[in-house]
């Protein structure tokens, strides 16, 4: 089993194909709400693939929380170190939506509640688990607890450093595996991507967009070209490839089958609107992989 320890979001996304200067008003397409959160999102990537997913995290006492709670245990995922708090709202992503890409505002709300006792309380849950899965939507303290009770009990984790700004490099001792993009990875280390990776073998995979992904392997540099597709909407694209990472990593794939496996996730998710909404499920990776996984 696997659980992800993270943020909830309601995304509002704003469709558009004029994007406002500074002060001016334009008309756009379309308005929807959609679950999100890269907590979230990663979680119901893992359960979409078949995947037994626990989920630690808070949402408020307000339509939101209900139907964000209500939709991970649709994707057959436990909800039930999922907090309804009544200190904040639920938080929320606003997402524009223009030339098939995005910019995102979020306001964590009851994200920003979780705290080292929510992570004390879920400790038996965590010692279960496969792999711990994070990323930077909950408070810098908090994943700093979490990273050292996940040490401390031997379980791997896998941390999204995004968004990077609260990432400590003390961290990289705690974690198995960390998966920037290109650019939180100039962000957190401050030099060039090959010395970063050099530095961490097995470790630091960073991801490339729709050009796949990489890390060193102790001996070498290791390219795992993307899969090109149409995309539709890239939100979501990279907690799908976390998401499936840790999937195949606890399944016991190698992680050059592991990244690979993840691409072809991340490929099928950006071919369908909304963060969840394109995540496949493992027949549908399996089908575009061509069978080369067993
Ligand atoms: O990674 C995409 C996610 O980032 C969105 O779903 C949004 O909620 C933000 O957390």
């Amino acid at each position: 089993m696997i659980t992800v320890i993270g943020s909830i979001n309601m995304d509002l996304v704003v469709d558009t194909t004029i994007f406002p200067k500074q002060g001016e008003t334009v008309l756009g397409n379309l308005f929807t709400t959609v679950p999100g959160g890269k907590g979230a999102n990663q979680a119901v990537a893992v359960a979409r693939l078949g995947g037994d997913l626990h989920m630690v995290g808070a949402v408020g006492q307000d339509s939101f929380g209900k139907e964000l709670t209500n939709n991970l245990k649709v994707e057959g995922i436990d909800t039930q170190f999922v907090y309804a708090t009544d200190e904040a709202a639920t938080g929320i992503a606003n997402i524009l939506l223009y030339e098939q890409d995005n910019r995102i505002i979020v306001v964590p709300g009851a994200n920003a509640l979780i705290t080292p006792k929510e992570i004390d309380a879920a400790k038996s849950l965590i010692e279960k688990s496969e792999m711990v899965i994070m990323q930077l939507e909950i408070p810098a303290d908090t994943v700093q607890y979490a990273l050292q009770v996940c040490k401390d009990l031997n379980v791997p984790v896998l941390l999204n450093p995004a968004p990077a700004e609260s990432f400590n490099p003390s961290w990289m001792d705690l974690v198995d595996y960390l998966t920037p993009n290109e650019t939180e990875c100039a962000d957190i280390f401050s030099e060039d991507v090959e010395s970063a990776l050099e530095k961490y073998p097995n470790k630091l995979i960073v991801t490339l967009g729709s050009n796949g992904a990489r890390y060193f392997d102790g001996k070498e540099h290791i390219f795992i070209e993307g899969y090109k597709t149409k995309a539709v909407d890239t939100t979501g694209a990279g907690d799908t490839f976390n998401g499936a990472l840790a999937y195949a990593v606890t399944n016991g794939q190698s992680l050059k089958e592991a990244v690979r496996f993840a691409n072809i996730a991340a490929s099928l998710s950006v071919e369908k609107f909304g963060a969840q909404g394109g995540m496949p499920t493992l027949q549908m990776v399996e089908n575009r992989l061509g069978g080369q996984i067993k």
